[in-house]
């Protein structure tokens, strides 16, 4: 199995929620991999890397569920699948320059092998690709709603780069997390009801079941950073707080121990100490702050299930209930 692949996932839920997609998400990643064609070799080289290293293809399958469950065409759903999953591969592409994370799927990530400016470009590529295949849904307004957050998903990041480093603050975190994630989530519900034959209210259930299940995801992504299986995860753990970035588990540890010294040195820059911050992760790992970001991520979770209680029953609701528990129960 590739590793970060949900193919060959043994867990209940997952496994309920892919077979009824399975042969249509082959479909987005056969798109995916047409846009390497004709491209320079070493540039087509680096994106068969990359689809090569699977993934989880959640959101293609959020889309694709949401669509389905909506009557789209499922031309359009495989279209908008592919053209976000580039997205977000861009993006982590861009993501792991920045970071310089030598490891991401269990695999070497791109700036390991590459230099910066040909990481960069090949992040660039995609991104063009992942516009184009967005266009070629034809739907201008989805089209619009997809350039908006990319925006966003950029302008999240300068934000997080420019300010936040070694910052405590719950606001800055929420609004993070929607920026860098939540949003991406928040746009492909919203663009698989878009191109469904349903109203605007509905548009806007899905919008908000997108939200609600992407800012779960991002809670969750933290705490897997901090207490994740590292094998399983394919990245070292405490990354996030060794490149200064202070997510939820962090916080509730530092409301709770606001006289530890290592969470005072933190907005002093104390975060590039390596030595005190892996004291800090272990003694992150060791308190309940994990536990209490979880009961936020629950939340999250709780409202998406609520919404989804308020569709009428079909087996892509059913999927789509067992995909928004899926994200809690995750160990990749
Ligand atoms: C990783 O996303 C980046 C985040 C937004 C947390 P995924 O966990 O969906 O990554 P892959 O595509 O499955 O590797
Ligand atoms: C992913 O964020 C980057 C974007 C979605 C832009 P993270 O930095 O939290 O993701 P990982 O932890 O590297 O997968
Ligand atoms: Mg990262
Ligand atoms: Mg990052």
């Amino acid at each position: 199995m590739r590793r970060g692949s949900l193919h060959g996932e043994t867990d209940l839920n997952a496994v309920t929620f892919i077979s009824p997609i399975l042969e249509e998400i082959k479909l987005v990643e056969e798109r995916m991999r047409a846009q390497a064609d004709e491209s320079h070799p070493d540039l087509r080289a680096a994106l068969e890397h990359l689809l090569a290293a699977g993934g989880k293809r959640i959101r293609p399958t959020i889309g694709l569920l949401i669509g389905n469950m909506l009557g789209a065409p499922l031309e359009k759903l495989v279209t908008l699948g592919a053209a976000v999953e580039l997205l977000h591969t861009a993006t982590l592409v861009h993501d792991d320059l920045i970071d310089g994370s030598l490891l991401r799927r269990g695999m070497p990530t791109l700036n390991a092998r590459w230099s910066p400016p040909a990481t960069v470009l090949t992040g660039d590529f995609l991104f063009a690709r992942a516009a184009i295949t967005a266009a070629e849904t034809d739907h201008l307004p989805l089209m619009k709603l997809f350039s908006e957050t990319l925006a966003t998903i950029v302008n999240g990041e300068l934000t997080q780069m420019f300010t936040s480093r070694g910052l405590i603050s719950r606001d800055n975190y929420y609004k993070r997390i929607y920026a860098k994630t939540a949003s991406l989530f928040e746009m492909t519900s919203r663009a698989a009801a878009m191109v469904s034959p349903v109203n605007e209210a509905v548009i806007e259930t899905m919008r908000d079941f997108g939200f609600q299940i992407g800012m779960a995801f991002q809670i969750v992504d933290d705490i897997l950073d901090f207490n994740g299986d590292q094998n399983a995860v394919g990245k070292p753990l405490g990354s996030d707080l060794l490149n200064g970035l202070v997510t939820l588990p962090a916080i509730y540890y530092a409301e709770a121990n606001p006289n530890d010294p290592d969470v005072l040195s933190l907005p002093q820059g104390g975060w590039t100490n390596n030595e005190n911050m892996t004291r800090l992760v272990g003694n992150i790992r060791a308190s309940n702050s994990s536990k209490q970001a979880m009961l936020e991520a629950d939340q999250h979770i709780d409202r998406a299930l609520t919404i989804l209680s308020s569709m009428e029953t079909c087996a892509e609701r059913d999927a789509l209930e067992n995909l928004t528990k899926y994200i809690v129960d995750r160990k990749v």
